[in-house]
């Protein structure tokens, strides 16, 4: 480290923004290929919207079904994607998740057994066969404390509690980012071949999410600026149930685990509702009666095979979020505006056992005991399936240096994910991300420079708040900000409100311009908020004009105006990108799928 007038500077092969799964994954990938990597936090190491994909990991092991396969994860993964998902990041992703879960036990994360010793599978929405690799309802916990580990013990240098708010280039590439320390606001530069950005998802800029305050979009803003162009960030995941009471906790994510081991959904009339939202086309996967449902439970906890059909709660999420969102709608709601989740009529221990975060989130937070009363819940901001558009196998944005993993990246889940596919997804892109960087760093012969210009620039943006003709509270525009985006583009959209929230984002720029902070720069969060509220006005821009744009109804992107799933659109993926000072959309060809991937939705594998 040299120190300089204004900043720290670090230099390094490979500077990684963000700690969660993607971004640990990619630095032990880029120091493993020998490069020197530098990985830079927002919060401290080991918070990460990561340990809130609580049920499992997709990988298609075939410990508990058999006749499992990656070709089948791949199917399930892009019917559930509604066939927008880039395919080869999809074909990628199933191909590589067993090795990957397995490495990661390697590595020393302890799973759940089955009773011959294998890694123990769940069910889960959308994926046909029990393929979610678990521990107990804290998989994305374990997965986190095992990569933090590994990527300690690989001598990997760690900045924590620092932002990000500025990629710098050279030319075209990229030469570096610019940020501070949160703790006192000393500036900080990191001067790098290549950066790869892994810094999650945008849902701090909705009212209601499963989200964290470090969510606030800030790899999709940073690419975005610097040249690199977005796709399909109109599909934002409602997840079905987060908590809906008490106030303080409303949106904290409730497992799709809880579903997968048997959880029953319920209207307040004691209607168990999900038989009459699955969609006609789906029919033939899902039981159609509690006695068929139940069967089917029981054998899952006894590890038996059945003929009995999936229970209707292990829809896919967006259908399920809609169907929850329409029953309090219409007034079948509970007292709180959520619906009912019963796992009580199973045996206390085992829910105990299989569900022990839930058992105490709601016990100590609700005053709930799920073991013997039901949860009320409703959904949940949780996840973006847009982001950066990437190469598929090294990861590469279009800007030369860039690469991005993880939440920020877009493309691998088309327009929904399946739960589970995340943390799949952050260990396979995660280290093709890390070697796709290393081996750019590697092939460049000089270290790019930074300009002064533009980290004076950096500094300039970063202090603006501070200037005596600003007087707008930073924390009324953020809840300016959450009821635009909760009220305009949420589960069910339509043009009017469309463009009523897109004409209130442009008022809303206007004022965060003035947006004000004390100069003081010790922990002061009223700063931080001017900051970050820049990057989510960014990606709320591109998910509302995404939104606007495609004038059909298609995974969690559902119009009200435009309710059918229209082939043409299909056949394209949105693009948005920087023209001047301007924000474009495009709609740009889905890349062609070979044939015999095609053949896969010909026959069931
Ligand atoms: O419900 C959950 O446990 C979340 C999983 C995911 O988002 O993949």
């Amino acid at each position: 480290m040299s120190e300089n007038q204004n900043y720290e500077t670090h230099e390094c092969d490979v500077l990684v923004i963000g700690a969660g799964g993607a971004g640990l994954r990619a630095a032990i990938e880029a120091s493993a290929q020998g490069v020197s990597v530098a990985l830079v936090c927002k919060s401290l190491l080991g918070k990460a919207h990561t340990v809130m994909a609580e049920g499992g990991i997709a990988a298609a092991l075939a410990n508990v079904d058999a006749e499992d396969n990656w070709k089948t994860h791949f199917r399930d993964t892009m019917l559930g994607g509604k066939m927008l998902n880039n395919w080869r990041m999809a074909q990628l992703h199933a191909q590589e998740a067993p090795l990957r879960v397995k490495e990661l036990e390697h590595w020393g994360a302890v799973f759940d057994r089955t009773k011959d010793g294998k890694i123990l599978q769940r069910a889960f929405g959308g994926h046909t066969y029990k393929r979610l690799c678990h521990v107990g309802d804290r998989t994305g916990l374990e997965m986190i404390r095992t990569l933090q580990d590994r990527g300690i013990h690989q001598g990997i240098d760690v900045y924590m509690e620092c932002t990000i708010t500025k990629l710098l280039k050279d030319g075209d590439r990229i030469s570096g980012a610019f940020g501070y320390y949160r703790e006192d606001g000393r500036y900080v530069l990191f001067q790098a071949k290549a950066v790869i950005l892994a810094t999650g998802g945008v849902g701090k800029s909705f009212s209601v999410t499963s989200n964290s305050w470090e969510y606030t979009g800030d790899g999709q803003a940073l690419a975005y600026e610097a040249g690199a162009d977005l796709i399909d960030m109109e599909f934002v995941q409602f997840h079905p149930t987060g908590m809906v009471w008490p106030p303080g906790v409303r949106g904290l994510l409730v497992t799709e685990g809880v579903r997968g081991e048997g959880g029953i959904l319920r209207n307040t009339n004691g209607e168990r509702f999900m038989f009459k939202y699955i969609p006609e086309a789906n029919k033939k996967d899902f039981a159609e009666t509690d006695e068929e449902a139940a069967r089917w439970v029981e054998a899952a906890v006894n590890g038996q095979k059945t003929d009995a059909r999936r229970p209707p709660e292990l829809s896919t999420r967006d259908n399920v979020a809609r169907s929850i969102y329409t029953e309090v709608k219409e007034g079948r709601g509970s007292e709180h505006g959520g619906v009912y989740l019963d796992i009580s009529y199973q045996d206390p221990e085992r829910v105990k056992k299989k569900l022990p975060s839930m058992y105490h989130q709601f016990k100590d937070l609700a005053d709930v005991d799920i073991t013997a009363q039901p949860m009320e819940v409703g959904p949940t901001m949780h996840y973006i399936m847009g982001g950066i558009r990437v190469d598929a196998d090294t990861q590469a944005s279009r800007v030369p240096g860039l690469f991005a993993a993880g939440e920020c990246s877009g493309g691998m889940h088309g327009a929904n994910r399946l739960g589970g596919n995340s943390l799949s997804d952050l260990l396979v892109f995660g280290q093709l991300a890390g070697a796709g960087a290393a081996n750019y760093a590697k092939s460049l012969s000089s270290t790019p420079s930074v300009s002064n210009e533009q980290i004076k620039s950096a500094i300039d943006d970063l202090e603006e708040p501070f200037k005596a003709d600003k007087n707008v509270n930073p924390f009324d525009l953020h809840k300016e900000l959450n009821q635009i985006m909760s009220t305009y583009v949420g589960i069910f959209r339509e043009e009017e409100d469309l463009r009523t929230g897109l004409e209130k984002l442009n008022q809303l720029k206007e004022k965060i311009k003035h947006a004000s902070s004390s100069p003081n720069k010790i922990y002061n969060p009223g700063w931080h908020l001017c900051r970050d509220l820049q990057h989510m006005m960014i990606s709320s821009e591109a998910i509302t004009r995404g939104a606007l744009n495609r004038k059909e109804s298609r995974g969690a992107h559902s119009r009200l105006d435009y309710p059918a799933t229209d082939p043409e659109y299909g056949k394209c993926n949105t693009s948005i990108f920087q023209q001047g000072d301007e924000m474009k959309v495009e709609m740009t060809p889905c890349p062609e799928m070979p044939c015999e991937l095609k053949e896969l939705f010909e026959k069931k594998h």
